[in-house]
């Protein structure tokens, strides 16, 4: 008392903080703070392949850290992790099991995103995750600004990469096949061309579906080097082509459907323009342009959007700006069609 007299100063209060409940909206935040260190989490498990470990039933603690080369006190923590996260779960202390969901991550289940996560969790996909804050300045790929060049044109030289990133595109296009097939009905079509379609799963199952149609596939010469087992039937029997070139300088002619699934979300403007107006110049005059990609609207769409601004400069676009692109490369929207999975098809026709 008398200290402050002599100064003349008073003691600022303690900010007052609210109680914070056990749950609610503060927790939601604290538990969205770390959804960086929980997506490493499923990355690493996936790369050391703990899923997979735990496929015989519980597994001790030890006897995977032995099978990882890890640390099982490091190790132990990391467990602790994917059991909050509902990956493993612990039967009896010390012994670990595989849930429904890590099951997901298991290299031979039937829909297995391991390949997917490990590529979403890249070093040098995180590297560039962390520079979001730029691309909201510029508006372009992080990727590039890093490396000097695109995503795309640096795989053929990383091929550890290339093969994590083809692996996971043939894990998504499995289950967008399904989605696929059951919204749309490719019987009206003479001849679907892939553009970007990587090496081929989508394009083998429309041509096994429909023993009329014909097909061709178009990607860079290093990813459809692995499209020869997929497509070989269809090839032999004269029904697919499979051609290697850059969808920005031509597409191949002859097509009444162009699908680009998971492709124009990759594109910058620039690219995308680009690319409608090259199939523009070669489809039919009543052919059919399908775009399949996420939902804008829905959390995995806005996240899988603001990755593709970091390392591709490219994303998702609302209806207008569809719309727009369309009117640019001279198509017309026609309509969306939704399906059971994470992606929908837009329809378009030359203007
Ligand atoms: C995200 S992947 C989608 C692959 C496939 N459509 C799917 O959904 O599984 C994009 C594909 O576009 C291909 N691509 C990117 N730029 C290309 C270009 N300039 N010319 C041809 N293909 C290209 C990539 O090699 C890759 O296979």
């Amino acid at each position: 008392m008398a200290k402050r007299k002599a100064s003349g100063a008073k003691p600022k209060p303690l900010r007052r903080r609210a109680r914070v409940p056990a749950s609610g909206p503060a927790q939601k935040l604290r538990g969205m703070l770390f959804g960086a260190i929980q997506a490493q989490a499923l990355g690493v498990a996936a790369e050391l392949r703990i899923p997979d470990l735990l496929r015989d039933g519980p597994t001790g603690l030890y006897q995977l850290a032995t099978a990882t080369h890890t640390d099982p006190m490091a190790l132990e923590r990391m467990m602790r992790l994917l059991v909050q996260m509902g990956i493993v779960a612990e039967s009896r202390p010390g012994k670990f099991i595989c849930t429904a969901t890590g099951k997901h991550l298991q290299a031979e289940s039937p829909s297995s995103l391991r390949n997917y996560t490990r590529l979403t969790n890249l070093e040098m996909v995180l590297h560039v995750v962390a520079r979001l804050g730029r691309s909201l300045h510029t508006a372009e790929s992080q990727f590039t600004a890093l490396h000097g060049k695109g995503f795309y044109e640096s795989l053929p030289n990383l091929p550890a990469e290339a093969a994590i990133f083809n692996g996971a595109m043939q894990e998504i296009s499995e289950q967008d096949i399904i989605d696929m097939r059951d919204a749309y009905d490719f019987s009206r079509c003479r001849c679907v061309v892939d553009v970007g379609g990587g090496q081929g799963h989508l394009l083998a199952a429309l041509l096994d579906d429909y023993p009329g149609l014909n097909g061709v596939l178009l990607d860079v010469p290093a990813v459809i080097a692995g499209a020869g087992a997929i497509l070989h039937d269809h090839v032999a029997g004269g029904r697919c082509r499979v051609v290697g070139g850059d969808f920005l300088q031509s597409v191949p002619a002859g097509g009444d459907l162009y699908l680009l699934k998971r492709v124009l979300s990759h594109c910058t403007e620039e690219q995308a323009r680009t690319l409608l107006t090259n199939i523009r110049s070669v489809i039919a005059p009543k052919g059919r342009l399908v775009l399949a990609d996420p939902d804008p609207a829905s959390l995995y769409g806005a996240s899988f959007d603001v990755l593709m601004l970091v390392l591709l400069g490219g994303g998702l676009r609302t209806g207008k700006q569809l719309k727009e692109l369309f009117a640019a490369a001279g198509f017309a929207y026609k309509r969306t069609v939704g399906t059971s999975g994470e992606l929908q098809l837009i329809e378009a026709s030359p203007a």
